[in-house]
């Protein structure tokens, strides 16, 4: 569904870039000579291949930073294979690359330091040439190569490419950068091809498997010429006799070997109808068997779907990053005393690290080593026929899976509350889950149908993702510059902004909306007026009360606009004139959820168990899946509307500000928020996270089974100092322990005269109770939310 979506925006954006882009303005070459050189600005300048399937050139990632790179021609992301100045991006205006007359191609910054050069030094040199292969290269006057770019590669390796003992293949270190990361392919001293994940804490080879040897793994030491290859037809060869071939072996097919971000090393080809890249081989089929992939103290759980996170007693460093792992919530000198107690984390292993493996002992030997050994954090022990006892010095590597049979004693002092974690269970549909959980590698990783990650499907629409956020990029540079004289000072905020919405004026607007005559609905953020478009198209016009800065408006609008799914009103544009700050939103035919709970004309059962599982399936994209993390912190019926067939869509998102996700250095200026759906935690000043929607979209769902707004919930007179909801979840409660059975009907509308699904009334009564806990972190996450509403979605007794 979400590729299919992709694939038209793409087309669209591709067909929009070439009717648009002012192709006039760049050149390409073959070649470019000596005393001659590139540079970015208005004349860019690109040398091809001679087939054109190469080009190489200035990149930007939208903001203002460049790099001399090489990049697939035809590939709809234009993915880069190489770079020469990775982790040294250029200016925009006045870098450039020259080939000097000493023989030296030099690129150069704006302020003239010299970012990066090739070692030759002979005045040979001719000229610099882009080959069919990929292969940048300085000739001489007799057409010898006297240097390559394939001698330096970065994250990719292409066909006929050699690597050998000088190269590395090292990864990016996140998604859509080029910085160096963590993972690397290189060629061991032993002459064995491996995978390490070297980081600045650990360094931890993880492929081929390192709990086998060399000839367990097929591969062997002698021949140390170390030399490995992908040809043309898609056949790897390696001097360690490692081979393989891709599932497409033939020839013309464009492919490429990336060290991708995420650890795994993975053979792409080039599906030429599409632009998209498919996965033809990778090294690992398993996310957490990438050692180091959660970072320190961390824990890689693969159940099923692969997830970082923390043990207990261990906080998120930082949730957009898990390379920095988790850090310890107590004073670790805490654990250079007796007083320290185990936490057993069964299914569970940090690999390496150890001070001592001792066989065979006891469960209490093994406890005993730990515990009068101060530089010990935890152990393993594992029962194989006789006790294998593994002393830890450190936490890297965590992973955590189902079939794995021993398990780890954590060191943990004895005052700190922490009980045995059900890792595999996280969603399961009790209270409480853990903050920290994360999808490992790409926001989106869950699929909630199936039920299992599949890698192979999810990458090439990463892959199309970028492509979008490139051209998004790129386009809505050129057409805001073009068409409307930015003033520079707002430049950055304009580089995000796709331009799959338009810039309407605001006597466009004016005229849409009959000078704002028909107002739909007033709420924190602004009035929202019906229009007409001159195209005919019904819009929401919302004029925003606030007068934002423009920085400020253009960085939540580029939020607001890179995110799309079928449970979020989608943006048509917006307008920013003077003091006027507004938005165009798609139009929907039913108005907002509210209208059609609580008045004369409500929903039945079965639409209203449509509306909760669609809003959750919104809630949980903005949360878990989209771009940026984003957080609501309104939700409440008004902000759900309905369309024709009263599918929910999600409005109003994106104008809080955007939030570390579970961070606790989230930062909220302003509250935001609607009385009686809003979270404890801001009334007691603690940090905001999504938590605070899942509160709201608890107190939602308990008014739908209900029929009756929150507040005008009846509390008895004996109760009135507690808040609605606080006492009808305590009332709920009671009634359910002491085993009274029709504790669902006390609670589901009555005006539905018992036409509802028992099994789906109590399931959301149960989540709805779930998620307004006053604790935050008993609450659970919106994915978790999802899954559970799924598994009573067919539900039909009555
Ligand atoms: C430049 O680097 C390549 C690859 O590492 C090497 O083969 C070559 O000898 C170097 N040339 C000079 C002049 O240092
Ligand atoms: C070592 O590997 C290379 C590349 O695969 C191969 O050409 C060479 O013959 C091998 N040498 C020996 C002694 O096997
Ligand atoms: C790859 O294909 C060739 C045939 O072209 C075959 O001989 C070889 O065994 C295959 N290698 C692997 C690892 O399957
Ligand atoms: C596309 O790729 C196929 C092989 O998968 C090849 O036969 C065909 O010629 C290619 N088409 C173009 C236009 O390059
Ligand atoms: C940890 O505890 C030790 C001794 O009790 C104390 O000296 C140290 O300052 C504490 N460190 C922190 C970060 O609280
Ligand atoms: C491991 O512990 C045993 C028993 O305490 C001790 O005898 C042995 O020397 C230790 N080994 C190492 C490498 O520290
Ligand atoms: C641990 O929990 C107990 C009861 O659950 C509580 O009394 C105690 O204060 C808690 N200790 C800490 C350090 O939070």
């Amino acid at each position: 569904m979400r590729r299919h979506i992709l694939a038209y925006l793409n087309l669209f954006l591709l067909l929009n870039l070439l009717s648009s882009f002012p192709l006039s303005s760049s050149r390409s070459h073959f070649n470019l000579k000596r005393g001659n050189s590139i540079s970015v600005g208005e004349k860019s300048e690109f040398l091809i291949s001679p087939d054109n399937s190469f080009t190489c050139g200035f990149y930007s990632l939208g903001t203002n930073a460049y790099w001399f790179a090489i990049w697939f021609t035809n590939s709809r992301d234009r993915t880069v294979s190489w770079t020469a100045n990775r982790d040294r991006p250029v200016n925009s205006k006045g870098s450039k690359v020259t080939i000097r007359g000493d023989g030296t191609m030099v690129l150069t910054d704006v302020d003239g330091t010299v970012v990066w050069q090739t070692n030759t030094t002979t005045t040979d040199v001719a000229a610099a040439e882009l080959l069919n292969t990929g292969n940048l290269v300085l000739k001489n006057r007799q057409g010898e190569i006297l240097w390559q770019s394939f001698d330096f590669p970065t994250d990719t390796l292409l066909p006929s490419q050699a690597f050998t003992k000088n190269t590395r293949l090292r990864s990016a270190r996140r998604q859509g950068s080029y910085e160096s990361g963590y993972f690397n392919l290189y060629f061991g001293s032993d002459n064995v091809l491996r995978l390490i994940s070297d980081s600045p804490d650990t360094s931890t080879a993880y492929w081929p498997n390192p709990d086998f040897d060399i000839y367990r793994n097929g591969r062997t030491n002698y021949n140390s010429s170390r030399i490995a290859v992908l040809d043309d037809m898609g056949k790897f060869l390696s001097s360690d006799l490692f081979q393989f071939n891709t599932s497409d072996m033939g020839y013309g097919i464009k492919r490429r070997m990336t060290m991708d971000y995420d650890g795994n090393l993975r053979v792409y080809s080039l599906d030429n109808l599409t632009g998209l890249w498919d996965i033809t081989w990778q090294a690992l089929g398993q996310p957490c068997n990438v050692r180091g992939v959660c970072g320190r103290n961390a824990i890689c759980v693969y159940a099923p779907q692969s997830i970082c996170t923390c043990p207990p007693g261990f906080e998120v460093n930082n949730a957009n990053d898990w390379n920095a792992g988790c850090k310890a919530t107590f004073n670790e000198t805490l654990l250079n005393s007796l007083q320290v107690k185990f936490l057993e984390l069964p299914h569970t292993d940090f690999y390496g690290f150890d001070l001592n493996a001792t066989n065979p002992t006891t469960w209490e030997t093994c406890r005993d080593m730990c515990l009068v050994d101060f530089r010990c954090q935890a152990f393993s022990y594992r029962l194989l026929g006789q006790g294998f006892c593994f002393i830890k010095s450190a936490l890297f590597n965590g992973y955590a899976s189902p079939d794995f049979v021993a398990s780890i004693y954590l060191k943990l002092p004895n005052n700190l509350n922490a009980s045995k974690p059900d890792l595999f269970h996280a969603s399961s549909s009790s209270c409480g889950s853990s903050e920290q959980e994360i999808v490992v590698g790409s926001p989106s990783m869950y699929d909630f149908n199936n039920k299992s990650v599949r890698w192979a499907y999810i990458y090439p629409f990463f892959v199309g993702l970028g492509a979008i956020e490139l051209l998004l990029i790129l386009l809505g540079w050129w057409f805001l510059f073009r068409k409307h004289g930015i003033p520079a000072s707002v430049e950055a905020g304009y580089n995000m902004i796709s331009s799959q919405f338009r810039v309407y004026t605001y006597s466009e607007l004016k005229k849409a909306t009959n000078n704002f005559k028909e107002e739909l609905g007033r709420g924190g953020s602004g009035a929202v007026y019906k229009g007409v478009l001159s195209d005919d198209r019904v819009v929401a016009v919302k004029r925003l009360g606030h007068v934002f800065q423009e920085e400020e408006y253009f960085a939540e609008i580029s939020t607001i606009g890179k995110i799309n799914h079928m449970n979020l009103v989608r943006i048509w544009g917006f307008c920013s004139e003077r003091r006027n700050r507004l938005l165009v939103y798609e139009y929907l035919d039913n108005l907002s959820l509210d209208r059609h709970l609580f008045g004369p004309n409500f929903l039945d059962w079965k639409q209203r168990y449509v509306v909760a599982l669609g809003t959750a399936k919104g809630l949980a994209y903005l949360h878990h899946e989209c771009l940026e993390w984003v957080i609501h912190c309104d939700v409440k019926p008004e902000n759900i509307l309905l369309d024709s067939e009263f599918q929910p869509k999600i409005a109003d998102f994106g104008l809080a500000k955007l939030s570390q996700r579970g961070g606790p250095g989230s930062e909220f200026t302003r509250i935001r928020g609607t009385k009686g759906y809003m979270a404890p935690e801001w009334a007691l000043n603690l940090p905001i996270t999504a938590k605070v929607d899942v509160f709201g979209y608890g107190v939602v769902i308990l008014e739908m089974v209900r029929g009756v707004r929150v507040c005008n919930w009846v509390v008895e007179e004996e109760d009135r100092n507690e808040a609605a909801i606080t006492n009808f979840v305590r009332r709920i409660k009671e009634e359910m322990q002491c085993g009274r059975l029709d504790w669902v009907e006390s609670v589901v509308d009555s005006r539905l005269g018992g036409g509802f699904s028992r099994n789906q009334a109590a399931a959301l009564i149960r989540t709805g109770i779930c998620c307004v806990e006053e604790d935050k972190n008993k609450r659970p996450t919106m994915a978790s939310v999802v899954q559970t509403l799924l598994e009573c979605e067919q539900e039909n007794d009555g």
